[in-house]
């Protein structure tokens, strides 16, 4: 059986920037109340237009530059998403197309914040039964186009974005453990109004925006966050001193400090994007790999701890020996 192992990140990111002082202006919220509950300074918002296909192919197409592979090489493409441009056909086989290429499987994998971590633990087990060779794992989202404007618990949490790795077969471990979980029975505390089963655009449906009950969300993701740390070491027979960075998901630095207290890191071992990018859903944590390989933090050969949490519950972790 091979490994897979990664070969190259990229990441995208909209060009217009929107400020906590800028929300503040729209609801009753203030800079000083975002940044002391949240760490989030600003977010990226997508143009009107630019969809999840759009960001994805860019970050693709980075990640395959520092990969050195080129479009014709992917046999296989997995993309996480909550924000699919289309109900159908699935946001990957637009991405295929943009890129060129025919033929190989593409397809999306709904997870909401951990739709990436999922995208890589299918990817990985393909090329684990050597039934793909090179994968792109995308995550990318428009979470902005899923917001009630006027809910101020909401609306200041999140931003768009894209992020991808190249996974190649190898001898060598690469992704040393994936795993895995969901509990739907949490549907209640974080979902999106609307539904297809009443009709898409059916008035009786309302607006397709998120509805979240924070602080209960909270709770649990530093509960479950916890447990995935322990699992994830446990998988691997290691101890938590094995761990040279931390690259979780971007909801909320006091989330974020709570796992690397778990894990007895400091925080300058933990890669933060949430102030500059806000919670980007499935491209956190690849635009936080992405962020942290180019800036020159993360080196080969160096063990990476990711993981993320989100909507369904889903949650899940990865451990990489970059
Ligand atoms: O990525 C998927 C998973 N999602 C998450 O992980 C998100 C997890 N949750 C969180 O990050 C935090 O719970 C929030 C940032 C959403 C909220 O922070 P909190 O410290 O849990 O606040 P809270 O919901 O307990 O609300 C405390 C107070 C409330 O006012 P009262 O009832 O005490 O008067 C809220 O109405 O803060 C109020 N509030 C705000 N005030 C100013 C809520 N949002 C805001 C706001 N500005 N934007």
């Amino acid at each position: 059986m091979k490994y897979a192992s990664i070969k190259g990140t990229g990441s995208y990111l909209p060009e217009k920037i929107v400020t906590n002082d800028e929300l503040a202006a729209m609801v009753d919220t203030s800079d000083e109340w975002i940044r002391e509950r949240t760490g989030i300074h600003q977010r990226h918002r997508s143009a009107d237009g630019e969809g999840t296909g759009q960001m994805a192919e860019a970050a693709a197409r980075h990640a395959m530059d520092a990969a050195g592979v080129s479009p014709e090489d992917i046999d296989l493409i997995v993309l996480g998403t909550t924000t699919p441009d289309r109900v159908y056909p699935a946001t990957a086989c637009q991405v295929q197309a943009r890129l060129g290429i025919a033929g190989c499987a593409a397809f999306d994998v709904q997870a909401v914040c951990s739709g990436f971590i999922y995208a890589l633990g299918v990817a990985e087990k393909f090329i684990r039964t050597e039934s793909a060779t090179r994968a792109l794992v995308i995550g990318a989202d428009v979470h902005s186009r899923l917001l009630d404007w006027a809910d101020r618990s909401t609306c200041i949490l999140f931003g768009d974005g894209a992020g991808a790795v190249v996974i190649e077969a190898s001898d060598e471990p690469g992704i040393m453990s994936s795993h895995l979980h969901a509990d739907g029975r949490y549907e209640p505390l974080l979902y999106v109004d609307g539904s297809v089963a009443d009709g898409y655009d059916a008035q009786s449906a309302g607006p397709a925006v998120t509805r979240m009950q924070g602080n209960e969300v909270f709770k649990v993701a530093v509960r479950t966050l916890g447990r995935i740390v322990d699992e994830t070491l446990a998988a691997n027979g290691l101890k938590r001193q094995a761990v040279d960075w931390l690259i979780p998901h971007q909801a909320n630095l006091r989330i974020i400090q709570a796992t690397a207290k778990k894990l007895r890191l400091p925080m300058d071992r933990v890669v933060v994007t949430v102030d500059k990018h806000g919670n980007t859903s499935a491209a956190s944590v690849p635009l936080a790999l992405d962020t942290a390989v180019r800036d020159g933090r993360i080196k080969r050969g160096e063990i990476l701890l990711l993981e993320a949490f989100g909507g369904g519950f889903t949650w899940g972790s990865a451990l990489v020996r970059f």
